[in-house]
């Protein structure tokens, strides 16, 4: 039982457990803090437990709400379902609602005239969890270690959207009502390319429109620092298939006649990028907006050294676009990724062949301005321009999303930033990122309005990885955030 005591002091904290032990067994008055903990009865453990958001967000965590594979689609459901229910408990009015696709959540407080009205968008979809062997536990049984919770979706995006719940539960119960006129939209198809949500936005316009939209899916540079992030990259995925013999053939009965749809593909991946590490498709930086001085100036002051960056990664050494830090690299310059790449034989031993076919799932990660409208056929020329009529190719496009920049210094982003310092007690770091939340550019184009982007995900987090884990102070911060972040927008 003590064991099971200290793992809840370590995060709801020695002094809240001291005070329900206080609260709970009011005869331990006078005895010395450490004799009330060793004495605190099991009643109190449960209380503990009850008031501990930490099992709110276990509960949500347990839903695989895997959105890409629909072998999930059940678990969706639920964990859409799950969400209203505590979005009601919260003391809101939440619906889910059907999309072609996965259902969208939505919420609201009572709207009062007068008041500003504030977007707050959210995914409770995940990324698939395999490869499952390098979980140190199951992705979907979450488990505190340390000061972190383990579990896939837990810093993308399941533990923030919680925090925001929480934050204006806390101020319904405190206040009867948060500040602001509230919108909740949180989707289940953020991982999968939003490929529903703009038509949502748009059929339910009236209902969406808000004079702005926060978001916290985003990372916090180092543990402590309040983040302000004014700009993403967008993103364009594609598929490329080559198909070469009607079947795999002998390679030594027929190897030399042929071409080796693996070989084509490999030098066709090896073709998108030059001896410099830029993207080599004609057009593909004719859009590129440059980087300012004034953000190399402060991004170079950031507390992110190349060396934390490179122990993150595990990698032997960084590469990318020369002339640019690794900051610069990832924040603000285009690049083109294999996400994965497969052919021919891959079990033990060895098999001589000539295999038929060749596939890779290819992504660009775009800046400003950038279209993947425009670049879709730039990509596609390219390919159709390199690939020998030895094999026969195949494109097959997926998902594509805008890059997003914001000005750092409007009223709503200064807001954003006094409720980030308030929260963290610290000067607030301004910078881009590399990953994409494509819908961000579809509340300006839909709804004409910009998206605050408030981080809370820490640089070890690992988003998509093995052993996704969110910090269980940063998911406390995100409750206190949320609450400034509604005073601050309020006050303006
Ligand atoms: N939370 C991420 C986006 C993100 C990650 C923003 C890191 C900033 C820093 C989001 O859930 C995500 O993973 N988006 C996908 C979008 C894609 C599937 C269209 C991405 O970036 O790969
Ligand atoms: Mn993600």
């Amino acid at each position: 039982m003590l064991s099971a005591i200290w793992q809840y002091a370590q995060h709801i904290g020695e002094s809240s457990l001291i005070y329900l032990g206080y609260l709970t067994c009011p005869q331990q008055k006078g005895l010395r803090n450490e004799e009330i903990l060793s004495r605190v009865s099991e009643g109190c453990v449960l209380i503990a437990r009850i008031m501990d958001p930490v099992d709110d967000l276990f509960e949500f965590l347990r839903f695989p709400s895997v959105s890409a594979d629909s072998q999930f689609t059940r678990h969706i459901e639920a964990c859409a379902d799950w969400l209203v229910g505590r979005l009601l408990k919260a003391g809101l009015q939440a619906q889910k609602r059907a999309t072609p696709g996965h259902p969208v959540v939505v919420a609201r407080n009572e709207h009062r005239a007068g008041r500003k009205r504030v977007l707050i968008y959210g995914h409770y979809d995940v990324q698939p969890a395999d490869p499952l062997e390098l979980w140190a536990t199951p992705p979907f049984e979450p488990v505190v270690k340390g000061d972190k919770i383990f579990a896939r979706g837990a810093t993308d995006n399941k533990g923030q959207i919680l925090a925001h719940v929480l934050g204006v539960e806390s101020a319904i119960k405190e206040r009867g009502d948060v500040p602001v006129n509230l919108v909740f939209v949180i989707e289940g198809e953020e991982e999968i390319g939003s490929p529903n949500l703009e038509p949502f936005l748009k059929e339910n316009k009236a209902e969406c429109s808000a004079d702005v939209v926060a978001i916290s899916d985003t990372g916090m540079i180092a543990p402590g620092v309040p983040t302000f992030t004014y700009g993403l990259r967008g993103i364009l995925c594609l598929e490329i298939r080559l198909r070469g013999p009607s079947a795999d053939l002998h390679s030594g009965i027929f190897g030399g006649s042929v071409a080796n749809p693996a070989t084509v593909l490999s030098r066709l991946i090896a073709r998108l990028h030059d001896d410099s590490g830029r993207v080599a498709i004609p057009g593909f930086y004719d859009r590129v907006l440059p980087l300012n001085e004034w953000e190399r100036e402060l991004w170079a002051h950031l507390p992110s050294t190349e060396s934390a960056w490179l122990a993150t990664t595990g990698s032997p050494r960084l590469s990318g676009e020369a002339g640019y830090s690794f900051l610069e690299q990832v924040w603000a310059r285009p690049t083109a990724e294999v996400n994965g790449i497969g052919s021919g034989y891959q079990g033990e031993g060895s098999k001589t062949i000539i295999p038929s076919r060749a596939t890779a799932k290819l992504s660009f990660r775009l800046v400003p301005d950038q279209d993947p409208h425009e670049l879709r056929p730039l990509v596609d020329n390219f390919f159709k321009e390199e690939c020998p009529d030895s094999v026969e190719m195949e494109l097959i496009g997926q998902h594509e999303g805008k890059p997003y920049l914001v000005k750092p210094d409007s009223p709503f982003a200064k807001a954003a930033q006094k409720a980030l310092a308030d929260a963290f007690e610290k000067p607030v770091a301004f910078i881009r990122e590399g990953g994409s939340i494509p819908i961000t550019q579809s509340f300006k184009e839909v709804l004409g309005i910009d998206t605050l982007l408030l981080g809370l995900a820490l640089p070890d987090c690992k988003a998509h990885s093995p052993n996704e884990n969110f910090s269980i102070e940063n998911f406390k911060a995100g409750i206190r955030l949320n609450r400034k972040l509604l005073e601050r927008i309020s006050e303006m």
